[in-house]
């Protein structure tokens, strides 16, 4: 018998019920916000595609959307704190009020980065809307607009978020058990 990927999951944080609630919520919160703005979505790749793929439907306004990816974590748990980008926007940002889609803000380092150089591309305005939140990892001042849920500082799993590249696909959000990671 082949190993299934939800057999390596303790326990479930955040059902699919619990997130696909609070992401139309905070979809209609964005869409009483940004009305007669000139909206752009920038999904911060890959940990926020899941997100961004269900907000994007849960906002009722004209928008834009483009991809960025960069690397801040290898293959471990922890920062590295260095910010690297991979695939830059294609689209320009004058005069955009500017939705950056992130899937988890921890130490905050990599979002204080992006947001930085975004915010020297003459962009109207920069909010920021991000899944989960764990306030007590913070290292850099940093707060998110639009956030989902507020999580304790456990590494987590699913809906976007990996562990060494994998685990991206649960639908929900969970813990992974510890052998998982002593069998690395
Ligand atoms: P920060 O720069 O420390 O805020 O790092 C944020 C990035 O770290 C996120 O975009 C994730 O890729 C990764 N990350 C932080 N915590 C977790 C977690 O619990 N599970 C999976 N990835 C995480
Ligand atoms: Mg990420």
């Amino acid at each position: 018998m082949g190993r299934k990927m939800s057999d390596d999951i303790a326990k479930v944080l955040l059902t699919e019920e619990d997130i696909q609630k609070k992401v139309k919520e905070i979809g209609a919160q964005i869409t009483q916000d940004y009305e007669g703005k000139n909206l752009m979505l920038v999904s911060i790749l890959k940990g926020s595609v899941a997100f961004m793929a269900d907000l994007m439907r849960a906002i009722d306004l004209p928008l834009k959307i483009d991809f960025m990816s960069v690397s801040s974590y290898g293959s471990g748990t922890t920062s590295s704190g260095v910010v690297k980008i991979i695939k830059d926007l294609d689209i320009d940002l004058h005069g955009v009020d500017l939705l950056i889609v992130e899937d988890i803000l921890d130490s905050g380092k990599t979002l204080h980065y992006i947001t930085k150089m975004l915010s020297d591309r003459g962009t109207a305005s920069i909010r920021i809307a991000c899944l989960l939140d764990k306030p007590e990892r913070r290292v850099v001042p940093l707060s998110s607009d639009y956030t989902c849920f507020d999580i304790p500082d456990e590494f987590v799993v699913g809906y976007g978020l990996d562990y060494d590249q994998q685990y991206r696909n649960l639908p929900y959000i969970g813990v992974l058990k510890p052998e998982v990671y002593e069998n690395k």
